[in-house]
């Protein structure tokens, strides 16, 4: 039973978290599709104004601009309808895509973190230019590939990259002046033969946490964000990805007013 009800509850979150993510991309498609239907409307009114004045033109402009108009109607219809068909694609994606346990594979983790980390990064500066953190990278040099699940491990990264930048742009905007936004990463391997214990550590000077958050911080749908801003699951997925999936530990160590660390430790088989 207690597996039964483990199981709905992570099928519950999951379709929480696709709806989240549809819902971010809807939106923009939304704007597309409606601004386009906006410009065909102003495209009608444009054409009044130019039928009104007819009589100025002559007989080939006047053909001319019916033709342009004809075409600008045709593209608006397809950037309407191809942006209707990427929702239905998202939706599709959504649905089927989930549930499928991913593979260990021979990964380059150095170069899996680095990449993670800078695609949190910029995800984050798309939405304000402005903004810059400091980025301190400490990756082990000649590391070999290890067998990890690569699609699981990334996601992993990407979750506590998010919540990393997220708490030192949230401390930024309260403190101006001297603070340095800074987030430190680090990956190590310690080889044994054919095994070894990797090590991803990941610092951030934020805001840090109370006990009460760091108490919660793995349950399902725990959030301290406004609305729209985070649907609490980041945390809880890690958690199973790191110990549950790659049986591996997570641990957590963070002080209010100071910041973060989360460190990973997995156990990996090692590749030649
Ligand atoms: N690096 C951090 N610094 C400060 N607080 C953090 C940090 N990481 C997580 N938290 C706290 O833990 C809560 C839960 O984190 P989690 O990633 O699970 O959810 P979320 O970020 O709120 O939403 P989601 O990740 O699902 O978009 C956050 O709302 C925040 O209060
Ligand atoms: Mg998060």
């Amino acid at each position: 039973m207690q597996h039964q009800l483990h199981k709905q509850e992570k099928m519950a979150s999951l379709g929480l978290l696709s709806a989240g993510i549809a819902h971010e991309i809807q939106n923009p498609l939304n704007f597309v599709i409606n601004f386009s239907k906006m410009s065909v409307k102003l495209l009608d009114d444009l054409q009044e104004v130019v039928e009104e004045c007819a009589d100025k033109l002559d007989e080939d402009d006047a053909a001319d601009l019916e033709d342009i108009s004809a075409d600008l109607k045709e593209n608006l219809g397809k950037i309407q309808e191809h942006g209707e068909r990427a929702i239905s694609i998202i939706r599709g994606i959504l649905l089927h895509s989930r549930g499928k346990a991913g593979e260990f594979l021979p990964t380059d983790v150095g170069q899996l973190v680095h990449e993670y980390v800078w695609l949190s990064y910029h995800a984050m500066r798309a939405n304000d230019k402005s903004f810059n953190i400091t980025i301190q990278e400490d990756i082990q040099e000649g590391m070999p590939k290890v067998m990890v699940i690569p699609q699981d491990l990334s996601r992993a990264v990407l979750n506590v990259m998010n919540n990393a930048c997220y708490t030192v742009k949230e401390r930024a905007s309260k403190e101006v002046g001297t603070y340095v936004p800074t987030i430190s990463v680090k990956v190590a391997l310690r080889q044994d033969g054919a095994t070894g214990e990797l090590r991803i550590d990941i610092k951030d000077n934020g805001m840090g946490m109370t006990k009460e958050v760091q108490e919660r911080i793995f349950e399902n749908f725990f959030t301290t964000k406004p609305a729209g801003q985070g649907t609490g699951l980041g945390m809880s997925i890690t958690y199973d990805i790191i110990t549950k999936n790659h049986g591996g530990q997570l641990q957590l160590d963070s002080e209010a007013g100071v910041g973060t660390t989360f460190s990973f430790t997995i156990p990996v088989k090692i590749t030649k």
